[in-house]
């Protein structure tokens, strides 16, 4: 029987810092309440996550042989990600971002590139998609999966009896030549609403929706802040709302709105039911700094369900 969840791409250390409103140039500190480092990306960031609530997760991605990799690698591992098909790249330093978070919430973020955006597509890899319950593609626009070895990963892992959920991050124009390629091996699309316009051309969100579940995924899930997610299923629009929580630092809520989805389909929830339980679990993260935030595990999110209210920001488009 398949089990657990694959998660294969981007792959990168992030450095948080709440709260910094100004630069200040001068030599002396400045105390601030939170500087968290951990691994985080479309694929590690929701690995990590998944791991937290209690999913068996193997992360496919790559790092450079510094100590920032070390860092990542030990991160991962502390928290039960399975790194056996996690590579280290020699010569090569570790993707890092540096994000300086205001008291409001916006944020500055200073990336520097490296092994993170191409994760081996190997025999080992190929393996572990077809024998995990769920694969959790992050990949696109990896020179190492685009142009169909991606397309032909996913294609396996149904064949294999996964569940196969999409995310990106920063897709470029051309993504979209890619996205084609991979949707119809897609179950649950999982966009950001910025992402989904831009890709789609559309001004709607129920129009993007719509172009994607055209181009081959089976639902779509748009992810949008603190007014929920739209959600085709079934040919049904749905909007799921989020969680009225007091947000810190929205890093990596959209990698653990989708590591939340996965869990609860995990659990046996239903994908409606699914989503609300993703957006209690972004929304303990936004409650923190870093990629876990203020997460703490599959039944403490359960509880928090009932103990906060629904945002009044999504309530206000159902
Ligand atoms: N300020 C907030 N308050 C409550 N919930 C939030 C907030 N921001 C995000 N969320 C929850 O997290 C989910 C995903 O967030 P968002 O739409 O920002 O994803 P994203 O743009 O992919 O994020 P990321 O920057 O991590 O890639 C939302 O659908 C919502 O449930
Ligand atoms: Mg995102």
């Amino acid at each position: 029987m398949n089990t657990g969840l694959l998660a294969f791409g981007l792959t990168t250390l992030d450095i948080n810092a709440y709260p910094i409103d100004a630069l200040t140039h001068t030599e002396r500190a400045i105390l601030i309440q939170g500087l968290e480092c951990a691994p985080a990306g479309t694929a590690a960031g929701a690995a990590l996550v998944a791991a937290r609530l209690g999913v068996k997760v193997k992360l496919a991605g790559a790092v450079g042989d510094d100590m920032n990799g070390l860092y990542v690698r030990a991160g991962l591992e502390r928290i039960g990600v399975d790194t056996a098909l996690l590579a280290t790249r020699a010569g090569e330093k570790t993707s890092s971002t540096l994000l300086a978070v205001e008291s409001d919430g916006r944020r500055s973020s200073f990336h520097r590139a490296g092994a993170g955006g191409a994760p081996p597509l190997d025999t080992a890899v190929r393996d572990a998609a077809r024998a995990s319950r769920f694969v959790h593609y992050a990949a696109i626009g990896a020179p190492t999966a685009d142009g169909g070895a991606g397309a032909e990963l996913l294609r396996e892992a149904k064949a294999g009896g996964a569940v196969v959920t999409c995310d990106l991050i920063g897709p470029r124009p051309s993504a979209i030549d890619e996205i084609t390629r991979i949707l119809p091996h897609v179950d649950y699309f999982m966009p950001s609403a910025a992402e989904a316009f831009f890709l789609s051309g559309a001004d709607d969100l129920s129009v993007a929706a719509q172009r994607f579940v055209e181009l081959g995924a089976t639902v779509c899930v748009i992810k949008n802040g603190r007014q929920g997610a739209l959600v085709l299923l079934d040919g049904q629009e749905h909007v799921v709302p989020a969680f009225a929580v007091t947000p810190v630092d929205t890093t990596s809520c959209g990698d653990s709105f989708c590591a939340g989805f996965i869990a609860a389909l995990d659990r046996g929830w239903a994908p409606l039911d699914a989503c609300r339980f993703a957006g209690m679990t972004a929304g303990l993260v936004a409650e923190g700094v870093g990629t876990l935030g203020a997460l703490q595990d599959f039944d403490a999110t359960v509880s928090a369900m009932d103990r906060y209210d629904l945002a009044v920001e999504s309530v206000l488009t159902v």
